[in-house]
């Protein structure tokens, strides 16, 4: 489904990172969908059969957007400085988290995703932001319980909807490659063990809350649920 590729002058990066990650180097891009590139803009998946913007971690980009709002004031990042988030993604959130001025730890449990965050976070060094962000390796479940932060946030996958049945190429991976989370109900229970002030759970607007929450903030798509410990 997925095979490592290369722009021209990457051979010995992609070969390196083709041997790290147990992935094959492609050859023949026949009945395999997706390419993990090594490329000069960075690490990205591309879709090797429709033309489709390539997915990269590229906080520079987000540096320059507008973002925060609910997820800040359900964190409430005034108050709390240390962040877990334990299903880190392409780190999206935990980076407006760290904008916000939140050390954040970062835990991602798929080795590409992780590899795609830890290449946008080696390309990102210079954003004060990014120096607040330290990413591992690692399935929350078990890590979760070396870590105390004040704030554990949740973001796990969801099943995409009927309605969503042309998801852009960034959704269409993250179904392929993880499918919807098993076990938030397990992380949620071991997020509320660690975290010592909350736990912040984001969702899409129409899911059902996992278990009854303390507060929530509402936008148009996504909605926060704030467990108070
Ligand atoms: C919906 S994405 C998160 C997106 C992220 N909030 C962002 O802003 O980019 C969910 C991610 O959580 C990761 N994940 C799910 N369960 C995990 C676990 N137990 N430990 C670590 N990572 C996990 C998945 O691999 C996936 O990359």
């Amino acid at each position: 489904m997925i095979q490592v590729t290369f722009e021209d002058g990457f051979q010995d990066q992609a070969h390196a990172l083709s041997e790290k990650l147990g992935l094959p180097l492609l050859q023949d891009p026949q009945g395999v969908q997706y390419g993990l590139r090594v490329a000069a803009g960075g690490l990205e998946i591309v879709d090797l059969h429709k033309k489709q913007r390539p997915v990269r971690v590229d906080f520079h980009q987000l540096n320059a957007e507008r973002s925060g709002g609910d997820l800040t004031k359900a964190v409430n990042t005034r108050v709390h400085k240390t962040v877990l988030d334990a299903t880190g993604g392409l780190g999206r959130d935990a980076f407006t988290l760290a904008r916000a001025g939140c050390k954040v730890t970062v835990l991602e449990k798929n080795p590409i995703i992780h590899a795609l965050l830890e290449d946008g976070l080696q390309r990102a060094q210079d954003l004060e932001a990014v120096q607040r962000m330290t990413l591992i390796h690692a399935d929350s479940m078990q890590a979760l319980r070396n870590h105390q932060p004040e704030v554990v946030y949740l973001d796990p996958m969801y099943p995409a909807r009927k309605k969503d049945a042309l998801p852009k190429l960034e959704m269409q991976v993250f179904h392929a490659l993880l499918g919807a989370e098993q076990n938030e109900q397990e992380l949620l229970q071991v997020a509320l063990e660690q975290a010592r002030k909350r736990v912040v759970v984001k969702r899409p607007i129409h899911a059902p809350v996992i278990q009854p929450a303390s507060l929530q903030f509402k936008g148009k798509t996504t909605r926060f649920d704030v467990y108070l410990k």
